[in-house]
């Protein structure tokens, strides 16, 4: 007898293209490459309002927990799963470290190649630690992600090779998801939705699933030439406000063009040459929202902010949107009474070195119990 006969497998999560079939560009032929990826948590924030004395809604939803540790397990699941319908034996991309760990955990998963592009020395241990752990073949380059994106654009023009970036359309057709998980678990859309903004693939993607959902077309698809298969069957009534935050050394949107020399703490948005511009532009400009940027400063103050009072231990760029958010509220930008969503787009874990150099060093006492009563006490105040 199947020892797991007796258990009921229908309401098994088997990842987002399963769950949203129906809002994929998928067939039953697609052989379907997941993690169980999607299905991640949106945690409302209690302290951080109290803290800003705000009477608003804050919930993050937190990508960090996603299979490989970030937002982009959503596109690569369709990437690759497209990668193998259409043939594929090999896949590359550029990477400022996320993307790389993302596309050899699924390679790996899909028994296909896989050839990574990073920056020499720019990117988080975590990040190198998956790209190095599933197999993948990893070239660190003397240059950036822009430098990076270049190249694997050249490259698959000769060479037999999916780019899995998110100029590969499905990429942005996985990670539209987050919006419907979203709505599904407020009922409607929030008033805002904050994000920090690198390559621009990831705004564009949100406002494609808001779009969708709420039965609109929007100018942030780049697969459908304005004609969405996807707009009957709504999840929404109404789309939110799209706000990007950008670190200040790397803010393309805001300078408002192109950046040469990038530059940030937060390693996975340093990023001066972002491919999806138009789509994020039409996202900002459709939703009525905006861009602003953050200081490495204020990044990293929000990030331990978070991991402080809440709980929640998200990489620096993902901090960009709670730091953003902070900043707007506290101006009034944002007003009393809002609901606003912030993707926390990966977990803290993923870049260990920049948490320890923010944190309190640890006290070193003999193994003795007088020397650790000591050290509680002081921190009692006892
Ligand atoms: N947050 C994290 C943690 C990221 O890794 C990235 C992008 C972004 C935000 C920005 O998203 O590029 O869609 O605007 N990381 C890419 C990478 C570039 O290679 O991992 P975006």
């Amino acid at each position: 007898m199947n020892m797991t006969s007796h258990l009921n497998m229908t309401s098994h999560y088997r990842g987002l293209i399963e769950r949203y079939r129906d809002r994929l560009p998928v067939s039953s032929d697609t052989p379907v490459v997941t993690l169980n990826e999607g299905n991640t948590p949106l945690i409302e924030l209690f302290n951080l309002p109290n803290l800003l004395r705000k009477n608003v809604r804050i919930l993050c939803k937190f990508e960090g927990l996603n299979p490989t540790g970030s937002f982009k397990d959503r596109g690569m699941t369709m990437a690759v799963s497209k990668a193998v319908e259409g043939g594929s034996k090999a896949i590359i991309c550029a990477s400022t470290g996320n993307t790389s760990a993302a596309a050899a955990a699924y390679a790996a998963r899909a028994n296909i190649r896989c050839f990574v592009l990073i920056p020499e020395g720019k990117i988080a241990l975590g990040k190198l630690s998956q790209a190095m752990m599933h197999g993948s073949v990893v070239i660190q380059i003397r240059g950036n992600f822009d430098d990076g994106m270049r190249l694997v654009q050249e490259l698959a023009e000769t060479m037999p090779l999916d780019i899995v970036n998110s100029i590969n359309p499905y990429r942005l057709q996985g990670q539209k998801t987050i919006a419907f998980e979203v709505l599904e678990a407020l009922g409607d859309a929030p008033d805002y939705h904050a994000l920090p903004v690198g390559n621009a693939g990831n705004i564009s993607a949100h406002w494609i699933g808001y779009s969708e959902a709420a039965g609109m077309a929007c100018g942030s698809c780049n697969h459908c030439d304005g004609k969405c298969p996807y707009l009957e069957n709504k999840l929404a009534t109404r789309r939110p406000i799209m706000v990007g935050y950008q670190a200040s050394g790397a803010a393309p949107f805001l300078r408002g063009h192109m950046v040469d020399d990038p530059e940030t703490v937060a390693t996975a948005i340093r990023i001066g040459h972002p491919v999806s511009w138009d789509l994020a532009w039409a996202a900002k400009n459709e939703s009525g929202g905006w861009f602003d940027e953050c200081t490495d400063e204020e990044i990293l103050r929000g990030q331990k902010l978070l991991a402080e009072t809440e709980g929640i231990f998200c990489e620096p760029a993902s901090a960009a949107s709670i730091a953003g958010v902070c900043k707007d509220l506290e101006l009034g930008v944002i007003g009393e009474g809002s609901t606003i969503v912030c993707t926390l787009t990966g977990h803290g874990l993923k870049d260990p070195d920049t948490a320890i150099e923010q944190s309190t060093k640890p006290v070193v006492v003999d193994a003795k119990r007088a020397a650790i009563e000591g050290v509680i006490a002081k921190h009692l105040g006892g």
